[in-house]
């Protein structure tokens, strides 16, 4: 896009400027999506702003083109221009969530059974309304806001400082005294309803467009690069939680809201603290009927175990806090016409049945597309072969009623049968894969004998919506993260031929590469209305310099994924189950990506039948619990076991719940003797047992993970990437942690804490926790009544501590 400099702007005629005014507006709006959508731009920051600068001259010259095109529309629901990263010094976290009051029990139940409280030892938890808006970090030094971030990807967000310091709420500097030198406060930024209709209202008025919801609005609000328009929009604040801190300055979830509030912080005033479950509950109700008189959005309310040093304990899963939970408020629905059922592949090959509906308003936002989830799905049997909607099946012509909660894509909940047309006809699904026709079939689930709701291409990396869907996934974030390479130019490369695989990205020449590119934006231009006149030579050289030096960022940046952590790669395959939790348990087993390959061909020679795999995934059967029940087959020496029942015989191993979890899986105790029996038969040898009875990997990541390199293709593809590419050891964070590697045993009693709360908290120190002492275990922790593991340590010479020293150690960890 040629410059032409403000003042020649007061040269042009109306004609010209309506030209010029079309073509920058379609530049920046591409630009926008290549930055926001793709995270790919091609231009710098300042072209950027250039092209605005002149868009905003000629609207100032000619009013009547304001609002007129592609980007002067998205002003106020785009920010303008472009924020500074900021890494977040703790990372900013999500929650779990329930919807039903039965999961709140749970949650208060598996809180206390993590941390071993006794029936009448108190627990507290706070109950505040969550606030639907988005989250902002506001660090705090001295006293003074020094920089506001948004929560981006929870990592990484943008600096927001100007904006934040626009809003009433948020103070600059901090009243009272007593606040640590380093307060990093954590809330949500939120819009009112009235000052969101207002606001809608102006937009209206002035022929810009309207936001969806109060959120978007106060999102679109807060990123905008000119801090005056920010200002304009009346943004509040909730201060709810804290990221990093000097020193500690509350003992509890209450006491930290009260200090918020003494340094001038708001905080919302409906949290409550609660003594139990149903105070909780009860609570959600009525927050819940006071709801539409708040005058701004809530989507639920979030649990809090109010003692931050039981909060400590509990630690976290995955990215959400073990110690909190969002209760959300049931969705908002509509009823609408299903007009057509579209299959689209899935990067995992999955065929998502997607409904196109005639459009209809939920809860303030247009809905014309919903998922229909699968397969299953759409007849009404779920994967556990379970009646869904009672059975109900979904038919194109059906009248049907849609859903949508929160952020989630829009779902259809169910069908109002007395609306379906005579001559609706039961959908039916296709065999094959509307990528690249092979056969698409549902594979029968181990554990339950049931058929998988999904149905899946069997083409693998040939097929391309999974090869293009793979590769995507590939160079994403949490894969590759290959920055700059973008979703764009994967596609191009791909539709080019030059990429089909991911060995493929570490092959490419410069050549070639800009070959590619420069055919695809020839493609684009002449697709584009283009302005002839307004595009000199001058300018496509300066546009070939920019990609000279993009693909040479892009080849920079494949050369530095040469060495890359173990748990990215095996994320970025996209193999089915292997999820980033999964990746990292993986990593921490092994040191390279060969060794996964080598124990893995081990595993497969070495797995389970059916039936054991079905008596692993019962509930509340963990590997040790499952192994003591071939005990009852198999008696210990001495022990009588002729004519007694198999019920009699589990009283003394299992405990009563998972007698009845086990019984009433399979329906009777002889059914049950007799599946023991086969179960017992199909045991798996220990190199499947090292995968499958690791509580985060699981017999069905194993098995996932046994299949994809039993498919040729798959195989040679990860060989040769791993030509190109180095592993290296599970990622920084739990390597650099205190027990990175080393192999921890507990054994006898623990007074101060659980075993699963042992276990986790030494994992998040990067131990590996085992069940039993050899030559290679670095550390005994022994409690009152420990016996022959205690016995091995001293045989191995391994370090045998108290708990209490194990404590001493965390603390210094
Ligand atoms: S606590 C580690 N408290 O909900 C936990 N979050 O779904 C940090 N939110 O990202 C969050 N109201 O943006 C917390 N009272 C509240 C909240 C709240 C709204 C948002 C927040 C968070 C999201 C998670």
């Amino acid at each position: 896009m040629p410059r032409i400099e403000a003042s020649a702007v007061e040269t042009l005629t109306e004609d010209a400027a309506r030209a010029r005014h079309a073509a920058l507006s379609d530049a920046i709006a591409e630009a926008d999506r290549l930055y926001h959508g793709e995270d790919a731009p091609e231009i710098t920051d300042a072209e950027y702003d250039a092209l605005r600068r002149e868009l905003e001259a000629i609207e100032a010259r000619f009013p009547a083109l304001a609002g007129t095109g592609t980007a002067s529309a998205a002003v106020g629901a785009k920010p303008s221009s472009r924020f500074e990263k900021v890494r977040h010094a703790v990372p900013m976290l999500s929650l779990g969530n329930a919807f039903a009051d039965e999961e709140v029990e749970e949650f208060v139940a598996r809180v206390r059974r993590f941390l071993n409280l006794g029936a009448d030892e108190a627990l507290a938890f706070t109950a505040e309304p969550k606030i639907d808006g988005l989250s902002l970090s506001l660090r705090y030094e001295a006293g003074r806001l020094v920089t506001a971030a948004t929560r981006g990807d929870g990592e990484v967000g943008e600096k927001v400082t100007a904006n934040a310091l626009t809003v009433k709420d948020i103070p600059e500097t901090l009243s009272g005294s007593g606040g640590p030198a380093v307060l990093e406060v954590r809330g949500e930024v939120y819009l009112s309803h009235a000052d969101f209709a207002a606001i809608n209202a102006r937009q209206e008025a002035e022929g810009l467009p309207t936001f969806a919801n109060p959120r978007n609005a106060a999102a679109g609000s807060l990123r905008q690069k000119d801090a005056a328009i920010t200002a304009a929009r009346p943004l509040r604040f909730f201060a709810y939680a804290w990221g990093e801190v000097s020193e500690p300055f509350a003992d509890t979830q209450s006491a930290v809201l009260e200090r918020f509030s003494a340094w001038g912080l708001p905080v919302n005033p409906r949290t409550k603290r609660c003594r139990d479950a149903a105070e909780m509950i009860a609570h959600y109700r009525s927050i819940e009927a006071e709801r539409a008189d708040l005058g701004y959005d809530i989507d639920g309310v979030v649990y809090k175990v109010d003692d931050l040093a039981l909060q400590r304990r509990l630690g976290f899963v995955s990215r959400a806090p073990r110690w909190a939970l969002a209760h959300k408020f049931a969705a908002q629905e509509a009823i609408t016409e299903l007009l057509a059922i579209d299959i689209n592949v899935g990067r995992t090959g999955s065929l998502n049945p997607l409904a196109r509906l005639k459009p209809v308003t939920v809860g303030g936002v247009v809905v014309s597309n919903a998922t229909l989830h699968n397969e299953g799905y759409v007849q009404g049997v779920g994967g556990d072969g379970e009646p869904i909607r009672d059975g109900r099946d979904i038919r194109v012509g059906d009248t049907v009623i849609v859903v949508r909660a929160g952020d989630v894509i829009p779902k259809v909940l169910d069908v109002v049968l007395e609306k379906r047309p005579a001559d609706a006809v039961p959908f039916v699904f296709p065999d094959t894969c509307p990528a690249c026709g092979s056969k698409a079939v549902r594979e029968l689930n181990p554990r339950t004998k049931k058929l998988d709701a999904v149905r899946r291409c069997t083409g693998g990396l040939i097929c391309p919506a999974q090869g293009l869907e793979r590769l995507k996934h590939f160079v994403s974030r949490n894969g590759f993260d290959l920055e700059g390479f973008g979703q764009t130019y994967v596609e191009v490369l791909f539709e080019a031929g030059l990429v089909r695989q991911p060995a493929d990205l570490f092959r490419l020449d410069f050549a070639p590469l800009k070959a590619a590119i420069v055919a695809r934006r020839e493609a684009l231009s002449a697709q584009r209305r283009t302005d002839a006149e307004a595009t000199p030579k001058k300018a496509a050289k300066k546009k070939g310099e920019d990609e000279d030096k993009a693909i040479h960022n892009l080849l920079a940046s494949l050369d530095a994924r040469r060495k890359i952590a173990l748990n990215r790669f095996l994320f970025a395959l996209g193999i089915p189950h292997i999820g980033e939790t999964t990746a990292k348990a993986l990593a921490k087993r092994f040191s390279d990506m060969q060794a996964v390959i080598t124990a893995l061909d081990a595993a497969a020679q070495a797995q389970a039948g059916r039936d054991w795999l079905e008596l692993s995934g019962l509930p509340r059967i963990g590997p040790g619990t499952r192994d003591k029940l071939f005990e009852t087959l198999d008696p210990t020496p001495g022990e009588q076991i002729e004519g007694l029942s198999l019920g009699a015989r589990l009283r003394g191993r299992l405990t009563p719940s998972q007698r009845e979890a086990v019984l009433a899986h399979y329906g009777s105790e002889a059914e049950a003797e007799a599946a023991l029996e086969r179960a017992a038969g199909q045991r798996p040898g220990d190199a499947y047992r090292v995968f499958a009875d690791d509580g985060e990997i699981g017999p069905v990541a194993t098995d996932s993970l046994i299949q994809f390199l039993s498919e040729a293709h798959n195989r040679d593809a990860v060989l040769a990437l791993l030509d190109a590419v180095e592993t290296t050891p599970l990622e920084a964070a739990a390597n650099a942690a205190a027990f990175a590697g080393k192999t921890v045993v507990f054994t006898g009693t623990l007074e101060k804490m659980t075993r699963s709360e042992a276990k986790a908290t030494a994992e998040r120190l990067g131990a590996k926790v085992s069940g039993s002492v050899s030559a290679k275990t670095d550390l005994v922790v022994a409690g009152p009544g420990a016996g022959s593991k205690l016995k091995d340590a001293e045989k191995h010479g391994v370090t045998v501590v108290s708990e209490d020293d194990w404590l001493a150690m965390l603390r210094d960890a």
